[in-house]
């Protein structure tokens, strides 16, 4: 099985926004957009990625999160139209949203997210899920993937992201059920759950209860954890608490970037070998310009452990 990570693609698309709706925190992200970032993510690399995903014969796509920048409705209907070209997308994409897709409490209160991606939040498991919609989870093969929610809404000047209680103790209790026992085990998330090393302001942009978080996720053993948020390429293993195994906490990267400094900082995507119910390979593909488009840029290979 075969599946592949992409996150962050940060679609910028105003169909005319009205003036008040910059009154909020979108005044702030409106005009670092304008002056930093509007031309570094790019619908056509974002395209091009999942044409990659697509020729390499991916089973599932999962993508973690920051769909949007300001959380508008044309931005999230921009990036649904690009979502929906993948074939059989509702029954081979799963998302989670970001903070960027929490961008404003009316954003949080209409659903905007979930009403746009609802196809692709159905859950194998509805009795864990809550209200939200989350935790989800679903079975493809002998693999389960479990959908978190991080988003919350911030005030100006912060990326933080929190799980809620109630969904942290579902996920609990999801990633105890019988049924994930022998499946290979993956959590979406968009939050990191280890301090980012090249963070300056990781106070106003970590997961607040990233340990608790992380300690389930070693708990309960689950393999792989997929997540976004940092725009770079991470991966990090640490020992199972409640059995022999590695968790491995994997980011690619913001996968629409369009030029780089650091190729660890570049466009990318990942594709997850599961063989045998082992991760057996992780490929990395990076965005080398129009030129050369996704290039493979790195490869891990893993031995089973057990
Ligand atoms: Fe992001
Ligand atoms: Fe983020």
């Amino acid at each position: 099985m075969k599946i592949g990570h992409i996150s962050d693609l940060h679609i910028l698309e105003l169909d005319q926004p009205r003036p008040w709706e910059f009154l909020n925190k979108r005044f702030l992200g409106g005009a670092n957009l304008l002056l930093n970032r509007s031309d570094e993510h790019s619908v056509a690399v974002a395209r091009a990625a999942l044409e990659h995903l697509e020729d390499a014969g991916v089973d599932h796509i999962a993508i973690t999160g920051d769909m949007t920048n300001l959380a508008f409705d044309s931005e999230f209907a921009a990036v649904a139209n690009i979502v929906r070209t993948i074939d059989d997308a509702e029954d081979r994409v799963s998302v989670v949203p970001g903070n960027h897709d929490y961008y404003t409490r009316d954003a949080v209160e209409t659903r905007r997210f979930e009403r746009h991606f609802a196809p692709y939040l159905d859950s194998d498991l509805p009795a864990y899920q809550l209200e939200s919609g989350y935790p989800f989870c679903k079975f493809r093969d002998d693999v389960a993937i479990v959908g978190l929610n991080s988003g919350i809404q911030t005030p100006w000047f912060f990326a933080t992201g929190r799980v809620r209680d109630d969904e942290l103790k579902a996920a609990s209790a999801l990633l105890d059920d019988p049924t994930l026992r022998d499946r290979f085990t993956i959590v979406m998330i968009h939050h990191h759950l280890v301090p980012f090393e090249h963070s300056r302001v990781e106070y106003t942009r970590r997961l607040v209860n990233a340990q608790d978080v992380l300690e389930l996720m070693r708990e309960r053993c689950v393999d792989l954890v997929m997540h976004g948020h940092n725009h770079h390429f991470a991966t990090i293993e640490l020992p199972h608490l409640g059995g022999p195994g590695m968790l491995r906490i994997c980011e690619a990267g913001s996968t629409s970037l369009s030029t780089y400094s650091d190729p660890k900082f570049g466009g990318k995507y990942n594709i997850y070998h599961i063989e045998d119910g082992h991760l057996a390979k992780i490929e990395t593909h990076l965005y080398e310009g129009e030129d050369h488009g996704f290039v493979h840029w790195r490869e891990r290979t893993f031995e089973k452990e057990f």
